[in-house]
């Protein structure tokens, strides 16, 4: 089986972040969201690797390349979003007529795929979906089951969901989703829909079997969602302190990776301290991932992501965070007196 890895898209419910940054990129735990994909494939066997690219295209291979994967990958330009079902037509080529699981660059889930490979295996339908409860269905694709549990019918963001049941962004296909994503129409949002694509299968007698998701699942669309996965991800990491620890208390389960100091501070875990930054007089409580070469002083961080090289200097308490790469926040005792921003478009401060 192959894998279709989306990682193009315009991410604009996280701006500013994606003015500059590819969404899948974001880091959950300090690594990007779309490793948590590659991974999952990989632990279910795939060995061909297909990754989507969007605009920032260079981004993407530069950061999937700077690792090493058991996998042969292959880059697939999509340009424009235009849809899930014309990313998989992009990828015609490569697919080349074998099954495949495409799986949502920025979709986390904590049990991986390997129960669900299992079971298109065992099924052998033309497709399987994956399927979870949520409170918000209107926010995703959902499903409308029959009382045999069987799909009927899918709609993408039901102003009205008929059900409880979000399509979680991971689907197995034989290749005959192909022929369908050839015959659907784009939708009210200008995309070729995967939604319409799956419903053109089964209008058309093909068979399309549902699998539940156990354990969570998160869509990091949004930037409350990048603090929730992030929470759940250091919510299973095991304590490695690496890096060096001067005068300080570690609680709990951190991680402190190699090169990084933490001197004069407390840090409670769950939490991550990446490479080569450096803690000072602060604190860094539970939840709260510091990205690479970052620098915090005399600050409180609690439930927050902070992206490599930013500086963060005497400014109280900082909770809820997203802070970008290479930001500054510092207090200065200069005149006047008062905040001063400089802030990208779509910034959002709360003070
Ligand atoms: O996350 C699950 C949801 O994902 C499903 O419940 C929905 O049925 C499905 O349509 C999708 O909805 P989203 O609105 O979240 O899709 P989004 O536009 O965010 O795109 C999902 C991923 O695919 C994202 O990583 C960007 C990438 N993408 C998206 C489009 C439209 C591409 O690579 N190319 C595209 O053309």
């Amino acid at each position: 089986m192959k894998a279709l890895i989306l990682s193009g898209g315009h991410g604009t419910r996280l701006r500013p972040l994606t003015y500059s940054q590819q969404k899948q990129l974001i880091p959950v735990a300090n690594k990007p969201v779309l490793f948590y994909a590659i991974e999952d494939v990989i632990e279910a066997g795939v060995r061909e690797i297909g990754i989507i690219l969007g605009p920032n295209k260079e981004q993407v291979i530069e950061t999937v390349r700077s690792a090493n994967w058991d996998a042969n990958i292959e880059f697939i330009y999509q340009g424009e979003p235009k849809g899930l079902a014309h990313a998989i037509l992009c990828a015609e080529e490569f697919l080349d007529n074998e099954e495949f699981v495409m799986y949502l660059g920025d979709n986390i889930l904590r049990n991986g795929i390997i129960e669900h490979a299992k079971r298109f295996k065992e099924l052998n339908p033309d497709a399987l979906i994956l399927l979870t409860e949520v409170e918000e269905p209107q926010r995703f694709g959902v499903a409308e089951l029959d009382e045999k549990g069987r799909v009927k019918r899918l709609i993408e963001k039901p102003k009205a969901p008929p059900s409880n049941y979000a399509l979680v962004g991971v689907y197995f296909f034989k290749p005959v989703i192909i022929e369908a994503c050839k015959n659907i129409k784009p939708s009210w949002r200008n995309e070729l829909e995967i939604t319409d694509a799956i419903q053109w299968l089964i209008d058309n007698g093909y068979r399309v079997e549902a699998s539940i998701v156990t354990g969570w699942w998160k869509d990091t669309g949004k930037p409350e969602d990048i603090l929730e996965a992030n929470s759940l991800v250091l919510d299973e990491i095991e304590e490695k302190i690496d890096g060096l620890v001067e005068n300080s208390r570690i609680m709990g389960r951190v991680v402190i990776e190699e090169g990084a100091k933490v001197m004069n501070s407390v840090v409670k875990g769950p939490c991550i301290i990446g490479r080569n930054s450096r803690i000072v007089n602060s604190y860094i409580g539970p939840y709260t991932s510091i990205g690479k070469d970052c620098i915090v002083e005399g600050t409180e961080i609690e439930d927050s992501v902070i992206m490599d090289g930013s500086v963060i200097m005497n400014v109280g308490r900082l909770v809820e965070c997203l802070v970008g790469r290479n930001v500054r926040i510092v207090e200065e005792n200069s005149k006047p007196k008062g905040y001063r921003f400089v802030l990208g478009d779509n910034s959002s401060v709360v003070l």
